[in-house]
């Protein structure tokens, strides 16, 4: 499926990708490879979320190299992008309910960690750097859906650390004419994602006979966009997009959150017997949703429909336990009894 992108990405000769060992930024290591980019470099540092099992079959390849190191550290940064053409940007800090618990690392990653890089590629004369955002930033859009010009009102430290950064980037194009493009996708899900989020908690909890906690009443609403339609749209905004510009990123999936936990139990062939509600999230978004008009002018579309998705998601949970039981240990049970501990159940 990268081939309508393979053409157009012919002009980057060595891509540095940040946060490539995470969900989504593995999977666009992935498209890279297959379009044929001689030289990928993956600086990551490996946090909770950043896994090198992610990329297994990838680090293999010549074309594939790993730097971890952190994206707020000048020097790290400066050894990964010297003599890249590209530069696409994922790493961040990227759990809400973990934003709500310690907003801190997500300051320092997201929003100190983004101007480092966008010093270095000022430096090294980058010719595209693709700002990795999300729908997020426009906060609760409760009817209808917004365009790139709506007003950004986050109203969790996660969505108002990527509106910082957003605004960053975007002041870079202007101040000094750096060829920033800024994505805002909608809630990604798929292969490789960590199961801290809702569809791979879902599943996860089930496969392990738990139950599924729904925060509040379940209504709040998503836009659900396939990872690998995810990672070619943004392959489309390094290709073809505007410096300067933002391109949202949407699916029209959208489904209130208990709609898709009821889908994932009969995927698994269980009664919503399973789903626990529990006290919701505070300042909870009820409801997400981005125009991708712009992005769809430059040929773009999503291929893969919601039903379709989430069969491939749950079939990779059933078969990858290996992948994601490690993943559900340790760091992740420390903070599974912090956010899930405090929440009462409601029914
Ligand atoms: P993820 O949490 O799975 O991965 C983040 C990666 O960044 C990890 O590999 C981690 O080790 C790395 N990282 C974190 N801090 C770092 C630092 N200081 N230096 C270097 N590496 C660091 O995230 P994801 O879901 O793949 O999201 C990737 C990007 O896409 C993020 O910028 C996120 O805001 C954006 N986004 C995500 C979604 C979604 O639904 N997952 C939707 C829209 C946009
Ligand atoms: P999440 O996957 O954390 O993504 P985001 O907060 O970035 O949208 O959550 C998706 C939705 O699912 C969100 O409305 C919160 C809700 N949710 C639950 O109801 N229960 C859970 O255990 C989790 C993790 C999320």
């Amino acid at each position: 499926m990268v081939q309508d992108v393979t053409d157009k990405l012919q002009t980057f000769r060595r891509v540095l990708v940040t946060g490539g060992a995470g969900f989504i930024g593995s999977h666009f290591v992935r498209l890279l490879l297959a379009a044929g980019i001689s030289e990928i470099r993956v600086l990551d540092k490996l946090t909770y979320a950043g896994n090198l099992a992610n990329l297994a079959d990838e680090l293999s390849a010549p074309a594939v190299t790993f730097i971890q190191g952190d994206i707020a550290d000048p020097k790290a940064v400066a050894a990964a992008m010297a003599g890249c053409d590209a530069v696409v940007h994922f790493a961040a800090e990227t759990h809400v309910d973990r934003a709500i618990l310690e907003p801190a690392p997500f300051i320092q990653t997201n929003v100190l960690g983004t101007q480092v890089l966008l010093n270095a590629a000022l430096a090294y004369h980058v010719r595209r750097f693709v700002h990795v955002s999300t729908d997020e930033v426009y906060g609760e859009v409760l009817v209808g859906a917004v365009n790139e010009a709506a007003p950004l009102r986050p109203r969790n430290p996660y969505a108002a650390s990527k509106a910082a950064a957003d605004l960053l980037a975007l002041s870079y194009y202007a101040s000094y004419g750096l060829p920033v493009v800024v994505t805002r996708g909608a809630n990604t899900y798929g292969p490789y994602q960590h199961p801290e989020k809702l569809i791979p908690l879902a599943i996860t909890n089930v496969l392990e006979g738990k139950p599924v906690p729904i925060y509040g009443d379940g209504l709040q609403e998503r836009d659900w966009l396939f990872v690998t339609d995810h990672c070619r749209a943004i392959a489309f905004a390094l290709a073809d997009g505007q410096p300067g510009q933002i391109y949202n990123i949407g699916a029209g999936n959208h489904r209130p959150n208990r709609e898709v936990v009821r889908a994932i139990l009969r995927l698994l062939h269980c009664s919503d017997e399973w789903i626990t509600y529990v006290t919701d999230r505070p300042g909870h978004d009820r409801r997400y949703a981005v125009d991708p008009q712009a992005l769809m002018a430059l040929g773009w579309r999503p291929t893969v429909s919601f039903e379709e998705g989430l069969r491939q998601t749950v079939a990779w949970y059933q078969q990858r336990r290996d992948w994601w039981e490690p993943m559900k240990q340790g760091e992740f049970a420390a903070y599974a009894a912090r956010n899930y501990g405090s929440r009462q159940r409601m029914g």
